[in-house]
């Protein structure tokens, strides 16, 4: 509807009025519909705007007769007050519905929480990282080899003859072609000389591979190699670096013992036994000790003072360097470590004995 009568030249202060009060209904009436502050905000220009409804309205002001404009000033400034009332009204409206979905949908913080699952450590990592960090504080540093080996760097350059036992096809995983499952992580021995000179101080855990499986044997299991070599490295040495690890590894106090052995690529060699953490191996404790079964000593590994034929192999000369070399079964370590009395435990993966281990 027009502000003004048709055809009429002077505006009518009343139907302005009128016409005024309709448009504050009208705005209400659109704004209730909108549900956003943008669409309100856009709705009051429509209406207050310089080229807006009431702005239009306004223009007719001037034509009217003085006397009657002060009552159709004061109708704009209401209609003004109510658009914007309305706007503010409908804005704090929409704000509370918001607080109220938002607690709708806030959780009861009173409840206890859910938890998250933490995945824990396979011991045998635990295992090899405490190992990790007891050499590489002795300045070890970390080697790792293929699992697929040739019969070169696993038995010969390793001073194993053809004919020796190890290379049985009892012992061994051969694969067509040329290569084997490794046997033992000795092999990373070889890789490491052939790949530099002398000094070489490293330590290679991995997995290895033998054609045994039973209570006390799984055809894959991780061994942990130690080699050092250089201008003068001793049987001394061997002893304070193997008591070093026991110290950090079992705990201060514990003992170890060398025993004569044969490795063929170590000479001389020995079964290396660390004295029993449990009893301490002392009496009346260590009689009934039935982790060391009364013996006070628990075996570990292997160890020697590297071969000549062996830096043959890697073209180091024998008269420029010495080495020692060993080697421990990790499953081992972690079954002592832990208490765990059966090896298939490591392989299972069930989650009642894995949870066990911390987080890491
Ligand atoms: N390779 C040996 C094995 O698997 C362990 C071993 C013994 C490694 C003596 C060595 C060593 O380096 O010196 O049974």
């Amino acid at each position: 509807m027009s502000p003004t009568a048709p055809g009429a030249d002077t505006p009518d202060a009343r139907s302005i009025v009128g016409e005024l009060d309709r448009l504050a209904q009208g705005f209400r009436e659109d704004i209730s519909a909108l549900s956003t502050e943008q669409e309100i905000r856009l709705a009051q220009a429509r209406y207050l705007g310089k080229k807006g409804l009431a702005s239009e309205l306004m223009k007719t002001l001037g034509r009217l007769p003085p006397a009657d404009r002060p009552a159709v000033g004061e109708a704009a400034n209401k209609t003004r007050a109510a658009i914007e009332g309305a706007v503010a009204t409908r804005l704090a409206a929409l704000a509370d519905a918001a607080l109220v979905g938002d607690l709708a949908r806030t959780i009861d913080v009173t409840l206890p929480g859910r938890g998250r699952p933490l995945g824990t450590l396979h011991p045998l990592t635990l295992v090899r990282r405490e190992i990790e960090g007891i050499f590489a504080a002795l300045g070890f540093e970390i080697r790792t080899g293929p699992w697929l080996e040739t019969e070169w760097n696993n038995f010969d350059a390793l001073n194993t003859p053809a004919d020796h036992p190890a290379r049985d096809m009892q012992d061994t995983f051969f694969v067509e072609g040329d290569f084997i499952l490794r046997s033992h992580t000795s092999p990373v021995q070889i890789r490491t000389m052939l790949a530099g000179p002398p000094p070489v101080k490293i330590i290679a855990p991995g997995n290895v591979f033998r054609r045994d499986d039973d209570a006390t044997h799984t055809p894959m299991f991780p061994q942990v190699e130690g080699l050092s070599v250089g201008a003068s490295v001793s049987f001394r040495d061997l002893q304070a670096t193997l008591f070093y690890f026991v110290q950090r590894f079992f705990g201060a106090g514990t003992e170890i013992r060398l025993r004569p052995s044969f490795f063929p690529f170590t000479e001389p060699s020995a079964e290396v036994d660390a004295s029993c953490f449990l009893c301490q191996a002392k009496a009346p404790a260590r009689a009934t000790c039935r982790l060391c079964k009364g013996s006070g000593w628990i075996e570990i590994g292997g160890a020697g003072m590297v071969h000549p034929n062996v830096f043959k192999a890697v073209g180091y000369d024998k008269h420029d360097v010495t080495g020692f070399a060993f080697g421990m079964g990790l499953s081992r370590m972690a079954m002592l470590k832990y208490g765990i009395s059966d090896l298939r435990l490591f392989y299972e993966n069930d989650l009642r004995f894995l949870q066990q281990f911390p987080p890491g």
